[in-house]
Formats: structure tokens, sequence, C-alpha cells
């Protein structure tokens, strides 16, 4: 064994790393194989061999927020926006039951038109239809958080996005960091699965910070970490800067997986837009959990984060079907669980 591959090993035995060795190990792509047969070795170990598919429903597009990456930014004027009623999104819920989905994650803009009350119901109704419930629609007051939870939701999904604070408060104009770590540990509290995760290749991030993101995915002591390339959206102020690197992403998730060897990690969509063999490379990498889309026709054209997201030009029950065939192509199975976190470290 090389000097470094001895780091990854150790990393994998003992679930911790320093931060230097971490940034070692990113600096440096003779050790990529290694590390990736790693990380998948730590995933067949501790969550076997079982993929969890979640149906996305992206049920609004409209957005207060001004990320500097994000294509929902509420200054890009070049795009449609929409928000789903309450009998859509349940209806898209159903569909998904059809797909023999387990869990529904819910996915938006920072819509203030969702109420508390108005969320409430839409959890009420999908928790009814016997779905583990997943929610992404960004910072809330801890009050918010528990009346969710109260409803029936199970799982939170808030990136961090980069712990170099400076750069933070740089992508997320009128926004603090302190309080996305505020909404990270109250989502904690109240008992959430909580999924947090970064981009990838952000201007001006070094491997230094990564190698602070990966730490802090396990200072959180996050259920769930996904993170992907940045994609630049020439829609947004970030649109001439350099894309994310998908090998870097995939090393970041490995190590990820070997610092947090039983929780679930999604491939991204992200991961799959900067190359067709994306998702299944990340899949073979650490990865345990896909989240297939089945937001309408329309509405997924509109929830334009990033330009070619992949999966676009297939409909849900398409992807289904080939997401399920490639996952079996390689070995893996598909979870007919809600796919908890079970806690096995
Ligand atoms: N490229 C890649 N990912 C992006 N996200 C937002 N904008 C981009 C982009 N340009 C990610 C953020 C957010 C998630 C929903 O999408 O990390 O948390």
């Amino acid at each position: 064994m090389t000097e470094l591959e001895k780091i990854v090993q150790n990393i994998a035995d003992n679930h911790s790393a320093e931060k230097s060795e971490l940034v070692r190990i990113l600096a440096d792509d003779s050790i990529n194989d290694f590390l990736f047969k790693t990380a998948d070795a730590v995933r067949k170990k501790y969550v076997g061999d079982e993929v969890h598919l979640r149906g996305l429903i992206e049920f609004s597009n409209i957005c207060k927020c001004s990320c500097k990456y994000c294509g929902l930014r509420k200054d890009n004027l070049n795009t449609n926006r929409y928000r789903m009623d309450v009998e859509e999104i349940l209806s898209l819920a159903k569909k998904a039951k059809e797909y023999n989905y387990r869990t529904i994650v819910l996915q938006s803009g920072e819509d203030s038109f969702f109420s508390k009350d108005k969320m409430c119901k839409i959890i009420e109704g999908i928790k009814k239809m016997d779905f583990a419930i997943t929610l992404s629609i960004g910072e809330k007051s801890f009050e918010e958080y528990e009346a969710y939870k109260s409803a029936g939701a199970d799982r939170y999904l808030l990136r961090i996005e980069t712990t170099d604070k400076s750069l933070y408060e740089k992508l997320h104009p009128k926004m603090s960091f302190e309080n996305r770590k505020r909404c990270l540990f109250d989502l904690k509290k109240l008992g959430y699965e909580t999924g947090t995760g970064c981009l990838v290749g952000l201007p001006k991030q070094t491997l230094d910070s990564l190698a602070g993101d990966i730490l802090f995915f396990k200072e959180l002591g996050a259920d769930m970490i996904g993170l992907g390339p940045f994609i630049p959206n020439p829609e947004t102020p970030l649109k001439n800067e350099k894309t994310g690197n998908l090998s870097l992403s995939i090393k970041v998730m490995a190590l990820t997986r070997l610092l947090l060897p039983d929780i679930n990690i999604p491939a991204t969509t992200a991961m799959e837009t900067l190359h067709p063999e994306g998702r299944i490379l990340a899949l073979q990498s650490g990865a345990n959990v896909v989240m297939p889309n089945v937001t309408c026709e329309d509405c997924k054209q509109k929830y334009e984060i990033y330009p070619g997201k992949a999966g676009l030009n297939n409909t849900p029950e398409e992807y289904k079907k080939v997401i399920t065939e490639r996952i079996k192509a390689i070995g893996r199975t598909i979870s007919t669980g809600y796919g908890f976190h079970k806690k096995t470290f």
C-alpha cells in the first residue's frame, strides 16, 4: 500500500480524519480508484446493496432568495414561475405510489405562499398515503419545523452549500451562515433525519474548505448527505464561472461515506448532468439512494436550477424503468422499505 492508500484505509477503519489528510486525498488523483473502491466496500458493509428510490416533487419554483448560483433566484426574470396547488401535489404523490416509491421528497424555492398551515395540510395528505416524507423547502423558524414534524414530516434536506463563511455570505445575499447552521441544528434537535451537503467547484472554493465541509457533516451527525458539482447557470451572476469537477465531487462523496458509514447518500442529478454515467459511478463510489423526479413535464422543465438537468427527456415512468435496470445491472437491488437511517455506528 502507498502512504496515501494507508491514510484512506485508516479513515475507512476509524471513520475519522484530520483535515490535512482530507486535503491531501482531495489534491491527489492517483488515489481515486482506491478511494472509490474503499467507499464502495464501506457502503456495502454498512448499508448493503439496496438502493432507495425517493420520489421527488418540485412543487414551486418561486423563491425569495438570490443565491448567486441558482436559476430559481428571485432576480432571474427569464424563468416561468409556477406553483402547484394541493390537489396537484397529492395527485403526483399518488403517481409515485404506482411506481412503488416509499418516500416523497417535497422540494421548492423559498415560497412564502406555502404558509405553515398550507404545508401541514400537504404533509398530512401525503402521510395518509403511507409515505415517509422528506422536506426540502429552505430556512424556517423552529416553530415551523416543529409544526411540519408534528404533521408527519420525517426528514429534512438543507444543504449548508459551503462551510467557508465568507464565501457563503458572498454567494447568499442577505442570508446568514449562522442562521443556516441554526436551522440544521434545530432540525436535529426536533428529531428529523437531517440531510445537508455542499456544492463542489464553487468559484474561489478551496480544497481546504471542502475538507471543512466533510468534517462539518460529521460534526452535525448528518443522516443524509447530498452533494454535486456546481454547474453555471447563464441566467445567474456566476454564468461565466468554471463548471465544477465531477470526479472531485465523487471524491468528496466517497470521503463522506468513509466518515459517516451508515448514512443515506444520493447519487445526485448534477452528477448525472455532467456525465451520462455520473449517477452509476456515484452508486459505485459510496452512494445508496436515487431521487427520481415525479414532477409533471411542464413544471419539471421550469425548475431550472442549472441548465441541462439530467432526466428532463424522460417521463417518470421511463426514468423508473431505466434506473431500475441500471441499478440491477451493477448487481444492486431496489429497496422496498422506507429507507430510514439505521444507526449501526
Ligand atoms: N449547480 C449545481 N447545483 C446547484 N444548486 C443550486 N444551484 C446549482 C447550480 N448552479 C443546488 C444547491 C441546492 C440544491 C437544491 O441545488 O446545492 O441546495
